[in-house]
């Protein structure tokens, strides 16, 4: 077992799925978790088994990812809970709920995929960057999908021709377009920011409900989030994209740095971090 490293990481969706066994071999590992998610019962079990676990430590802070004011308590509860923040995960995320799916909004009016998978996370970041930046050499990991299809920018809350799939699937690209350019921002900074296709259909809640068949292990995932995360291979690299564990090409959009200038410009404006009054295309219509 390992003794305490002095690092500490939060992982967005630890209560379950792929981000609990991360939590979880993370805390073996000897780093202070902050294990995150909706659920308290469920944040709590986890807590309890990386504490009992010895080596590292591990603490439960609850928000709901669909309320961009839950995302600012979260940062807040961070700051207060920790000095330093070695390591960030955003891999919270909700499934396509089916091919079709039913188009939701979150508690702010925005289409609920793209808030949840990516929105929150863009915030998330954002809010914690000068605590990250203070406790370089630091890293940002984007969980986000194989499954990515390119934002049209006229009707990004998709409110014609709504499928779950394509909600789930511009979600995945947005948050490796916010990779690619967060990347650029944090050149010479010691911070490091990845995305990753973590495995395929992995044996977890959002894969079930989708009815899909599982073909890969949570620990198949887990290996490909901890690559990025802590491996010594990765230490200067940033601004990629993987598939598990190999370096990938992405959606075309995301090297489009025009569709990326015009997604950072619309997130920053829906996120409430621009001062700009809303004219953009990507509001909701009512
Ligand atoms: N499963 C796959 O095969 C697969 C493939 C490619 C990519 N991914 C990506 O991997 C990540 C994890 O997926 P998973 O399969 O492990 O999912 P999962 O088992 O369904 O777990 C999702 C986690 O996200 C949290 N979450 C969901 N909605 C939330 C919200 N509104 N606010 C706060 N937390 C919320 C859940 O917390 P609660 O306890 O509150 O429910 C849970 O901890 C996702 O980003 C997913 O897109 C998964």
């Amino acid at each position: 077992m390992a003794k305490s490293n002095g690092k500490t990481v939060l992982i967005t969706g630890s209560t379950d799925g792929v981000g609990r066994v991360v939590a979880k071999r993370l805390g073996e590992g000897g780093w202070r978790v902050l294990v995150h998610g909706r659920d308290r019962g469920r944040g709590e079990r986890v807590v309890a088994e990386i504490n009992d676990a010895g080596g590292g430590s591990a603490e439960f802070l609850a928000a709901d990812l669909s309320s961009l004011a839950d995302v600012r308590r979260l940062a807040d509860a961070v700051q207060k809970t920790t000095k330093r923040l070695d390591l960030l995960v955003n891999n919270a995320g909700i499934g396509s709920g089916g091919p079709q799916g039913t188009r939701q909004t979150s508690a702010d009016g925005y289409e609920l995929r793209f808030a949840v998978n990516y929105l929150a996370g863009f915030l998330l970041t954002h809010l914690l960057l000068p605590l990250i930046r203070k406790s370089a050499p630091a890293r940002i990991v984007n969980v986000s999908s194989l499954g990515q299809q390119a934002i049209d920018f006229t009707d990004v809350m998709l409110t014609h021709g709504y499928s779950g799939s394509r909600a789930y699937c511009q979600s995945k690209l947005a948050q490796i377009m916010f990779t690619v350019d967060l990347a650029h921002e944090l050149e010479g900074t010691g911070v490091t920011v990845n995305a990753l296709h973590p495995a395929t259909y992995m044996n977890t809640t959002m894969v079930r409900q989708s009815g899909a068949t599982p073909m890969s292990s949570v620990e198949e995932g887990a290996d490909a989030i901890l690559n990025l995360a802590t491996s010594a291979d990765m230490e200067e690299r940033s601004g990629l994209y993987f598939n598990g564990q190999r370096e990938a090409r992405a959606d075309e959009q995301a090297y489009d740095a025009e569709a990326r200038q015009h997604l950072k410009t619309l997130s920053l404006e829906l996120a409430g971090l621009s001062s700009k009054k809303s004219t953009s295309a990507g509001r909701p219509r009512g």
